[in-house]
């Protein structure tokens, strides 16, 4: 099939490549010239693995090419919206403008039949406002919202082979026009077996803010255990490890640590909100803040850890920040509780050294006034405490028994409690994790 994808992001970059590589003859379309002549010659403009190898893989195909011209999009029988909703400015709600700016600019270029699919996390309500003016441009064309769940990190398997596709149409009905045309671009997922669901617009819409709240309160919860075992003297993994053993709750994001950032969870918890507020059912989702509230007293919590870690006050102490992306195998800084925390310990007197194998240019641009050290050995030398904040392979593969030999104090805070506590005291050093003795 003949496919446009209007957004170049983390989500639309992928969608492209990987509809590329189902067969597809694609056209990526973004507004920023620099991103377009880097996907152009088959460069990310952002870390995620794979997705170098497979652009490289789909455009010597000649399946796929990216323009910043939104004609391009002309003869396609699919486009694809895959714009940001990034939070507004000083309000909760979600920033809709380059979702409608995308969906204006496409409508020219909507022949008849076409099926426009919105792609983006949005209000409930934004399919119905957008599939009108679709209508109006042509009434033939359709419009589809078909929420995407990728993990950055996993984009790649995540879109070739997602758990579920959803599909939201009008009315929600199987027998829907569109139905059988989106089929047929997830073909070869579908043949092997990715489970597919109907519903109506509105439903799909709010299946991926239920979803993303979900996991934003699961991880809230561990932390909020984290809270009452530091109080008691329990250990959070083991509880974790504990209730997740029940099939019904299940282990994964149930992991204590600083808590969940980047461009996501947060925004879109918050942006959940206030959409139900302006629905009149603000109620149903007040719990959401308290997931918030909990998320944001981590990184308070470190802050005051740090100071007891360094014997009582953080001036002039020298702490390495190991990891910065909001989390590993990405070099995204969007709310990354790492570099939140980094910045509040500089703010309080400490001198901060950051170290991540993939961030320190984005993490750079955004705090300045942070030092920065790409070679995690050198950003080691003489510090006064450690503080792993993300937990890339290669710092859960840290060797204490070396690292002393290298800091001036041996001191440890785990943000996301992946070390051995047991092996780090042993070699000497005073570990402190997150909800844990
Ligand atoms: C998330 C959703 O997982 C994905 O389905 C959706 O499409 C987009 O938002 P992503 O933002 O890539 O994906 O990150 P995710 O893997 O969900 O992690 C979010 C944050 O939670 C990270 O900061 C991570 O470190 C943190 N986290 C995750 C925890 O603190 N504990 C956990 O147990 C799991």
């Amino acid at each position: 099939m003949r496919i446009s994808v209007i957004g170049c992001g983390y989500l639309g970059a992928v969608h492209a490549a990987c509809m590329a590589k189902l067969g597809h003859e694609v056209v990526g379309i973004d507004v920023d010239e620099q991103k377009i002549a880097a996907l152009s010659s088959a460069a990310a403009p952002f870390y995620e693995p794979d997705l170098d190898e497979l652009l490289r893989e789909v455009q010597e195909t000649g399946r796929l090419r990216f323009t910043s011209d939104l004609s391009a999009a002309a003869g396609s029988d699919i486009h694809f919206i895959c714009v940001g909703t990034p939070q507004k400015k000083g309000e909760n709600g979600a920033d809709m403008t380059y979702v409608d700016a995308a969906t204006i600019g496409l409508l020219p270029y909507i022949a008849s039949g076409n099926v426009v699919v919105g792609k983006s996390t949005v209000p409930v309500g934004t399919a119905a406002r957008l599939a009108n003016l679709v209508l109006d441009a042509e009434p033939s064309a359709h419009l589809l919202w078909n929420p995407e769940f990728l993990r950055e990190g996993h984009a790649v398997s995540d879109t070739l082979q997602p758990d579920r596709f959803v599909y939201g149409v009008p009315g929600g009905s199987e027998e829907h026009p569109a139905v059988g045309l989106l089929d047929a671009v997830y073909s070869t997922p579908l043949t092997a077996g990715t489970p597919r669901l109907v519903v109506d617009l509105p439903t799909a819409e709010l299946v991926k803010a239920a979803a993303n709240s979900f996991l934003a309160t699961k991880i809230s919860f561990t932390n909020a255990m984290a809270e009452v075992c530091e109080a008691s003297g329990a250990d959070v993994s083991g509880l974790a490890d504990a209730i997740g053993m029940d099939d019904r709750i299940g282990r994964k994001f149930l992991n204590a640590g600083i808590g969940f950032g980047g461009g996501c969870l947060p925004k879109d918890i918050r942006a959940f909100m206030a959409r139900a507020g302006e629905l009149g059912a603000d109620q149903a989702l007040t719990f959401l803040r308290e997931v918030d509230a909990i998320n944001m007293r981590r990184r308070t919590r470190v802050v005051e850890l740090s100071r007891e870690l360094c014997g009582g006050s953080l001036l002039g102490m020298r702490i390495t920040v190991l990891g910065a992306a909001f989390k590993p195998e990405s070099d995204d800084v969007r709310d990354s509780p790492a570099l939140s925390i980094a910045a509040q310990l500089q703010l309080q007197g400490a001198v901060v050294t950051v170290t991540d194998p993939k961030v320190l240019s984005n993490a750079s641009r955004r705090f300045p006034e942070l030092q920065y050290e790409p070679n995690s050995e050198k950003a080691v030398q003489k510090a006064d405490a450690l503080l792993l904040l993300t937990e890339w392979q290669e710092y859960r593969d840290l060797d204490p028994y070396e690292l002393a030999r290298s800091v001036a104090s041996p001191r440890i805070l785990d943000g996301r409690n992946v070390l051995d506590a047991g092996k780090w005291r042993a070699a000497g050093w005073t570990y402190r994790g997150l909800g844990r003795p």
